[in-house]
Protein backbone atom coordinates (compact mmCIF):
# COMPACT_ATOMS: atom_id res chain seq x y z
CA UNK A 1 0.00 0.00 0.00
CA UNK A 2 0.96 3.22 -0.73
CA UNK A 3 1.70 6.28 1.94
CA UNK A 4 -1.69 8.32 2.51
CA UNK A 5 -1.13 11.86 0.99
CA UNK A 6 -3.46 14.38 1.84
CA UNK A 7 -3.32 17.82 0.13
CA UNK A 8 -5.50 20.88 0.72
CA UNK A 9 -6.16 23.05 -2.67
CA UNK A 10 -7.71 26.92 -1.93
CA UNK A 11 -11.08 28.43 -3.98
CA UNK A 12 -10.37 30.59 -6.56
CA UNK A 13 -12.64 33.48 -7.55
CA UNK A 14 -12.51 34.58 -10.94
CA UNK A 15 -12.80 38.53 -11.66
CA UNK A 16 -12.71 38.27 -15.36
CA UNK A 17 -15.54 35.09 -15.39
CA UNK A 18 -14.80 31.72 -17.85
CA UNK A 19 -18.49 31.57 -19.39
CA UNK A 20 -18.43 29.13 -22.80
CA UNK A 21 -16.25 26.74 -24.16
CA UNK A 22 -14.70 25.63 -27.48
CA UNK A 23 -14.15 21.81 -26.85
CA UNK A 24 -16.42 20.44 -24.08
CA UNK A 25 -14.33 17.20 -24.45
CA UNK A 26 -11.10 18.26 -23.07
CA UNK A 27 -12.90 21.51 -21.45
CA UNK A 28 -11.46 24.67 -23.16
CA UNK A 29 -12.90 27.93 -22.85
CA UNK A 30 -13.81 30.26 -25.19
CA UNK A 31 -12.53 33.41 -23.51
CA UNK A 32 -9.84 33.68 -20.99
CA UNK A 33 -10.21 34.54 -17.00
CA UNK A 34 -8.77 36.09 -14.30
CA UNK A 35 -9.18 35.21 -10.62
CA UNK A 36 -7.44 35.29 -7.53
CA UNK A 37 -6.98 32.14 -5.03
CA UNK A 38 -8.09 32.38 -1.50
CA UNK A 39 -6.39 31.49 1.52
CA UNK A 40 -6.49 27.60 2.56
CA UNK A 41 -7.23 28.76 6.26
CA UNK A 42 -10.92 29.88 5.36
CA UNK A 43 -12.38 27.64 2.28
CA UNK A 44 -10.85 24.81 0.86
CA UNK A 45 -11.19 21.36 0.02
CA UNK A 46 -9.08 18.36 1.79
CA UNK A 47 -8.12 15.21 -0.34
CA UNK A 48 -6.38 11.98 0.99
CA UNK A 49 -5.40 9.35 -2.17
CA UNK A 50 -4.23 6.00 -1.57
CA UNK A 51 -3.20 3.45 -3.45
CA UNK A 52 -3.50 -0.58 -2.39
CA UNK A 53 -2.82 -3.92 -4.48
CA UNK A 54 -5.75 -4.91 -2.33
CA UNK A 55 -8.48 -2.30 -2.98
CA UNK A 56 -10.53 -4.02 -5.45
CA UNK A 57 -11.94 -0.80 -7.42
CA UNK A 58 -10.98 2.96 -7.71
CA UNK A 59 -13.16 4.37 -5.06
CA UNK A 60 -14.44 7.92 -3.48
CA UNK A 61 -16.26 9.35 -1.06
CA UNK A 62 -17.31 12.98 -1.02
CA UNK A 63 -18.38 14.94 1.59
CA UNK A 64 -18.67 11.01 3.78
CA UNK A 65 -20.71 9.78 1.20
CA UNK A 66 -19.29 7.26 -1.05
CA UNK A 67 -19.93 8.19 -4.75
CA UNK A 68 -19.21 6.29 -8.15
CA UNK A 69 -15.55 6.75 -9.60
CA UNK A 70 -17.45 6.04 -12.76
CA UNK A 71 -18.03 10.26 -13.28
CA UNK A 72 -16.32 10.90 -16.54
CA UNK A 73 -14.58 13.57 -15.32
CA UNK A 74 -12.76 11.78 -12.47
CA UNK A 75 -11.69 9.01 -14.91
CA UNK A 76 -10.22 11.58 -17.37
CA UNK A 77 -7.90 13.11 -14.69
CA UNK A 78 -6.73 9.71 -13.61
CA UNK A 79 -6.27 7.96 -16.89
CA UNK A 80 -4.14 11.74 -17.74
CA UNK A 81 -2.39 11.60 -14.22
CA UNK A 82 -1.65 7.58 -14.91
CA UNK A 83 -0.65 8.64 -19.03
CA UNK A 84 2.07 11.56 -17.44
CA UNK A 85 3.44 8.59 -14.44
CA UNK A 86 4.09 6.64 -17.63
CA UNK A 87 5.96 9.30 -19.72
CA UNK A 88 7.99 10.20 -17.02
CA UNK A 89 8.35 6.82 -15.65
CA UNK A 90 7.75 7.90 -12.10
CA UNK A 91 6.45 4.67 -10.87
CA UNK A 92 6.13 0.94 -12.12
CA UNK A 93 4.01 -0.75 -13.99
CA UNK A 94 2.62 -3.02 -11.31
CA UNK A 95 1.83 0.61 -9.37
CA UNK A 96 0.17 1.89 -11.86
CA UNK A 97 -2.32 -1.50 -11.87
CA UNK A 98 -3.58 -0.74 -8.52
CA UNK A 99 -6.76 0.54 -7.52
CA UNK A 100 -6.79 3.92 -6.27
CA UNK A 101 -9.25 4.92 -2.63
CA UNK A 102 -10.48 8.53 -2.45
CA UNK A 103 -11.58 10.80 0.62
CA UNK A 104 -12.26 14.32 -0.10
CA UNK A 105 -14.47 17.08 1.58
CA UNK A 106 -14.85 20.68 1.57
CA UNK A 107 -15.27 22.99 4.64
CA UNK A 108 -17.83 25.17 2.90
CA UNK A 109 -21.51 24.73 1.19
CA UNK A 110 -20.75 22.24 -2.74
CA UNK A 111 -21.78 22.94 -5.57
CA UNK A 112 -23.41 26.68 -4.29
CA UNK A 113 -21.37 28.80 -6.67
CA UNK A 114 -18.46 28.80 -4.27
CA UNK A 115 -15.75 27.39 -6.46
CA UNK A 116 -15.84 23.94 -4.84
CA UNK A 117 -15.42 21.60 -8.02
CA UNK A 118 -12.07 24.48 -9.05
CA UNK A 119 -10.63 23.12 -5.50
CA UNK A 120 -11.93 19.63 -5.55
CA UNK A 121 -10.56 18.78 -8.58
CA UNK A 122 -7.03 21.04 -8.16
CA UNK A 123 -6.83 19.20 -5.07
CA UNK A 124 -7.29 15.78 -6.15
CA UNK A 125 -5.08 16.10 -8.87
CA UNK A 126 -2.26 17.25 -7.28
CA UNK A 127 -3.06 14.35 -4.48
CA UNK A 128 -2.46 11.92 -7.72
CA UNK A 129 0.44 13.68 -8.85
CA UNK A 130 1.82 13.15 -5.67
CA UNK A 131 1.32 9.55 -4.48
CA UNK A 132 2.26 9.06 -8.53
CA UNK A 133 5.11 11.30 -8.10
CA UNK A 134 4.85 13.74 -11.51
CA UNK A 135 7.20 16.06 -11.31
CA UNK A 136 5.75 18.19 -14.46
CA UNK A 137 3.38 21.09 -14.18
CA UNK A 138 -0.64 19.18 -13.51
CA UNK A 139 -2.93 22.32 -13.92
CA UNK A 140 -4.00 21.38 -17.33
CA UNK A 141 -4.84 18.24 -15.59
CA UNK A 142 -7.17 19.49 -12.84
CA UNK A 143 -8.84 21.35 -16.21
CA UNK A 144 -10.13 18.13 -17.40
CA UNK A 145 -11.80 17.79 -14.32
CA UNK A 146 -13.65 21.47 -13.85
CA UNK A 147 -12.16 24.18 -16.04
CA UNK A 148 -11.62 26.38 -12.90
CA UNK A 149 -9.61 24.23 -11.01
CA UNK A 150 -6.37 24.95 -13.35
CA UNK A 151 -6.41 28.28 -12.00
CA UNK A 152 -6.89 27.04 -8.25
CA UNK A 153 -3.93 24.99 -8.79
CA UNK A 154 -1.57 28.42 -8.63
CA UNK A 155 -1.66 30.58 -5.29
CA UNK A 156 -2.08 34.31 -6.32
CA UNK A 157 -3.87 36.16 -9.22
CA UNK A 158 -4.45 33.61 -12.28
CA UNK A 159 -4.65 34.24 -16.02
CA UNK A 160 -6.07 30.95 -17.75
CA UNK A 161 -5.28 31.65 -21.71
CA UNK A 162 -8.19 30.20 -23.57
CA UNK A 163 -5.69 29.42 -26.01
CA UNK A 164 -6.23 28.95 -30.16
CA UNK A 165 -4.70 25.15 -30.49
CA UNK A 166 -7.19 22.13 -30.84
CA UNK A 167 -5.18 20.13 -28.78
CA UNK A 168 -5.84 22.56 -26.27
CA UNK A 169 -2.10 22.56 -25.37
CA UNK A 170 -1.87 26.38 -25.35
CA UNK A 171 -4.69 26.11 -22.99
CA UNK A 172 -3.11 27.10 -19.56
CA UNK A 173 -3.10 28.87 -16.56
CA UNK A 174 -0.30 31.25 -15.34
CA UNK A 175 0.55 33.11 -12.93
CA UNK A 176 0.42 37.04 -12.86
CA UNK A 177 1.22 37.88 -9.66
CA UNK A 178 1.87 35.88 -6.58
CA UNK A 179 0.21 36.63 -3.05
CA UNK A 180 3.18 38.77 -1.45
CA UNK A 181 2.82 41.04 -4.59
CA UNK A 182 -0.43 42.49 -3.13
CA UNK A 183 -1.09 41.47 0.84
CA UNK A 184 -3.58 43.59 1.68
CA UNK A 185 -5.96 42.01 -1.07
CA UNK A 186 -8.69 40.32 0.75
CA UNK A 187 -11.77 38.65 0.24
CA UNK A 188 -14.88 38.97 2.14
CA UNK A 189 -17.95 35.94 1.39
CA UNK A 190 -20.81 36.57 2.05
CA UNK A 191 -22.93 32.82 2.28
CA UNK A 192 -26.36 33.71 0.68
CA UNK A 193 -27.61 30.15 0.16
CA UNK A 194 -25.72 26.87 0.50
CA UNK A 195 -28.41 25.15 -1.76
CA UNK A 196 -27.19 23.28 -5.13
CA UNK A 197 -27.46 25.37 -7.70
CA UNK A 198 -30.31 24.48 -9.82
CA UNK A 199 -28.55 24.80 -13.34
CA UNK A 200 -25.07 23.05 -13.27
CA UNK A 201 -22.25 25.50 -14.88
CA UNK A 202 -21.69 23.13 -17.26
CA UNK A 203 -25.48 23.37 -18.64
CA UNK A 204 -25.60 27.24 -18.34
CA UNK A 205 -22.75 27.44 -20.54
CA UNK A 206 -23.89 25.33 -23.07
CA UNK A 207 -27.22 27.56 -23.34
CA UNK A 208 -25.79 30.88 -22.87
CA UNK A 209 -23.33 29.89 -25.93
CA UNK A 210 -26.39 28.91 -28.27
CA UNK A 211 -28.99 31.54 -26.98
CA UNK A 212 -27.73 34.63 -25.60
CA UNK A 213 -26.46 37.51 -28.70
CA UNK A 214 -24.74 39.34 -25.70
CA UNK A 215 -22.77 36.31 -25.28
CA UNK A 216 -20.56 36.87 -28.84
CA UNK A 217 -20.33 40.54 -28.24
CA UNK A 218 -18.99 40.04 -24.50
CA UNK A 219 -16.22 37.41 -26.01
CA UNK A 220 -15.04 39.88 -28.87
CA UNK A 221 -15.70 43.31 -27.72
CA UNK A 222 -15.53 43.15 -24.15
CA UNK A 223 -13.37 40.27 -22.50
CA UNK A 224 -10.18 40.92 -24.32
CA UNK A 225 -9.60 44.31 -23.44
CA UNK A 226 -11.07 43.84 -19.65
CA UNK A 227 -8.63 40.68 -19.38
CA UNK A 228 -5.55 43.00 -20.03
CA UNK A 229 -6.86 46.28 -18.05
CA UNK A 230 -7.13 43.82 -15.36
CA UNK A 231 -3.91 42.27 -15.24
CA UNK A 232 -2.39 45.71 -15.42
CA UNK A 233 -4.39 46.81 -12.21
CA UNK A 234 -3.21 43.93 -10.60
CA UNK A 235 0.37 44.88 -11.26
CA UNK A 236 0.02 48.41 -10.77
CA UNK A 237 -1.89 47.49 -7.06
CA UNK A 238 -4.68 49.77 -8.47
CA UNK A 239 -7.64 48.64 -6.74
CA UNK A 240 -9.84 51.19 -8.45
CA UNK A 241 -9.23 50.00 -11.34
CA UNK A 242 -9.51 46.53 -10.52
CA UNK A 243 -12.73 46.89 -8.40
CA UNK A 244 -14.60 48.11 -11.46
CA UNK A 245 -13.81 45.76 -13.91
CA UNK A 246 -14.34 43.00 -11.67
CA UNK A 247 -17.41 44.43 -10.81
CA UNK A 248 -18.93 45.14 -14.41
CA UNK A 249 -17.59 41.45 -15.65
CA UNK A 250 -19.73 39.77 -12.89
CA UNK A 251 -23.06 42.00 -13.85
CA UNK A 252 -22.40 41.45 -17.35
CA UNK A 253 -22.07 37.15 -16.81
CA UNK A 254 -25.22 37.72 -15.09
CA UNK A 255 -26.30 39.57 -17.69
CA UNK A 256 -25.41 36.58 -19.97
CA UNK A 257 -27.27 34.29 -17.98
CA UNK A 258 -30.96 36.42 -17.88
CA UNK A 259 -30.15 36.89 -21.85
CA UNK A 260 -30.20 33.20 -22.01
CA UNK A 261 -33.17 31.18 -23.45
CA UNK A 262 -34.66 30.19 -21.22
CA UNK A 263 -33.12 32.61 -18.98
CA UNK A 264 -30.66 31.45 -15.90
CA UNK A 265 -31.15 33.10 -13.02
CA UNK A 266 -27.80 32.25 -9.99
CA UNK A 267 -28.19 35.82 -7.85
CA UNK A 268 -31.24 36.65 -5.77
CA UNK A 269 -32.77 39.31 -3.95
CA UNK A 270 -29.87 39.29 -1.05
CA UNK A 271 -27.60 39.40 -3.76
CA UNK A 272 -29.12 42.38 -4.85
CA UNK A 273 -29.22 43.79 -2.12
CA UNK A 274 -25.57 43.44 -1.80
CA UNK A 275 -25.09 44.66 -5.33
CA UNK A 276 -27.08 47.90 -3.75
CA UNK A 277 -25.18 48.35 -0.36
CA UNK A 278 -21.76 48.01 -2.44
CA UNK A 279 -22.94 50.76 -4.72
CA UNK A 280 -24.07 53.18 -1.99
CA UNK A 281 -21.06 52.32 -0.12
CA UNK A 282 -18.36 53.30 -2.65
CA UNK A 283 -20.59 56.58 -3.66
CA UNK A 284 -20.59 57.33 -0.38
CA UNK A 285 -16.47 57.53 -0.07
CA UNK A 286 -16.07 59.24 -3.71
CA UNK A 287 -14.35 55.96 -4.97
CA UNK A 288 -14.32 51.82 -5.41
CA UNK A 289 -13.12 50.15 -2.15
CA UNK A 290 -15.45 47.52 -2.01
CA UNK A 291 -16.24 45.41 -5.35
CA UNK A 292 -18.76 42.50 -5.47
CA UNK A 293 -18.38 39.47 -7.72
CA UNK A 294 -21.16 36.63 -7.78
CA UNK A 295 -20.59 32.77 -9.86
CA UNK A 296 -22.96 30.83 -10.55
CA UNK A 297 -24.82 31.19 -7.25
CA UNK A 298 -26.29 33.49 -5.41
CA UNK A 299 -22.85 33.81 -2.75
CA UNK A 300 -20.92 37.17 -2.86
CA UNK A 301 -17.72 37.31 -2.62
CA UNK A 302 -16.03 40.71 -2.31
CA UNK A 303 -12.61 42.39 -2.53
CA UNK A 304 -11.24 44.89 -0.69
CA UNK A 305 -8.06 45.95 0.62
CA UNK A 306 -7.55 44.71 4.65
CA UNK A 307 -7.79 48.12 5.93
CA UNK A 308 -11.70 47.96 4.77
CA UNK A 309 -12.46 44.76 5.92
CA UNK A 310 -13.10 46.55 9.99
CA UNK A 311 -15.57 48.94 8.58
CA UNK A 312 -17.79 47.49 5.76
CA UNK A 313 -18.28 44.08 8.09
CA UNK A 314 -20.34 45.36 10.81
CA UNK A 315 -22.05 47.50 7.77
CA UNK A 316 -22.84 43.56 6.57
CA UNK A 317 -23.77 42.53 10.07
CA UNK A 318 -26.22 45.24 11.20
CA UNK A 319 -28.43 45.88 7.37
CA UNK A 320 -28.45 41.73 7.52
CA UNK A 321 -28.93 40.85 11.02
CA UNK A 322 -29.64 37.44 10.70
CA UNK A 323 -26.62 34.92 9.93
CA UNK A 324 -27.48 34.78 6.33
CA UNK A 325 -24.82 36.30 4.48
CA UNK A 326 -22.57 34.46 6.98
CA UNK A 327 -19.42 35.66 6.76
CA UNK A 328 -15.50 34.91 6.15
CA UNK A 329 -12.71 36.89 5.55
CA UNK A 330 -9.70 35.93 3.64
CA UNK A 331 -6.29 36.64 2.35
CA UNK A 332 -4.63 35.04 -0.55
CA UNK A 333 -2.67 31.92 0.09
CA UNK A 334 0.26 30.69 -2.25
CA UNK A 335 -0.30 27.14 -3.97
CA UNK A 336 -1.87 24.04 -3.24
CA UNK A 337 -0.06 22.44 -0.02
CA UNK A 338 0.43 18.96 1.34
CA UNK A 339 -0.63 18.55 5.01
CA UNK A 340 0.26 16.23 7.68
CA UNK A 341 -3.08 14.40 9.06
O1 LIG B 1 -15.16 25.43 -13.86
P1 LIG B 1 -16.64 25.42 -13.85
O2 LIG B 1 -17.19 24.50 -14.88
O3 LIG B 1 -17.22 25.20 -12.48
O4 LIG B 1 -17.16 26.89 -14.30
C1 LIG B 1 -16.88 28.04 -13.55
C2 LIG B 1 -17.72 29.18 -14.00
C3 LIG B 1 -17.69 30.42 -13.14
O5 LIG B 1 -17.42 30.09 -11.80
C4 LIG B 1 -19.04 31.08 -13.20
C5 LIG B 1 -16.68 31.43 -13.65
C6 LIG B 1 -15.21 31.16 -13.37
O6 LIG B 1 -14.39 31.61 -14.17
O7 LIG B 1 -14.87 30.56 -12.34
Amino acid sequence: MSDIITMVAPVNIAVIKYWGKRNEELILPLNDSVSATLDTNVMCAKTSVCVSPNFLEDEIWLNGVKESFSNERMQNCLREIKVRATVEKSVDDVFLSWKIHVCSENNFPTAAGLASSAAGYACLVSALAKVYKIKSDVSSIARLGSGSACRSVYGGFVRWHSGVKIDGSDSIAVQIADKSHWPEMHALILVVGDTKKKISSTKGMRISTKTSDLFQYRIQNCVPKRTEDICEAILAKDFVKFGEITMKDSNQFHAICLDSYPPITYMNDISNKIIELIHKYNNFHGEIKVAYTFDAGPNACLYLLQNEVPKILPLIQHIFPSSNPDTFVTGLPTHCEMINT
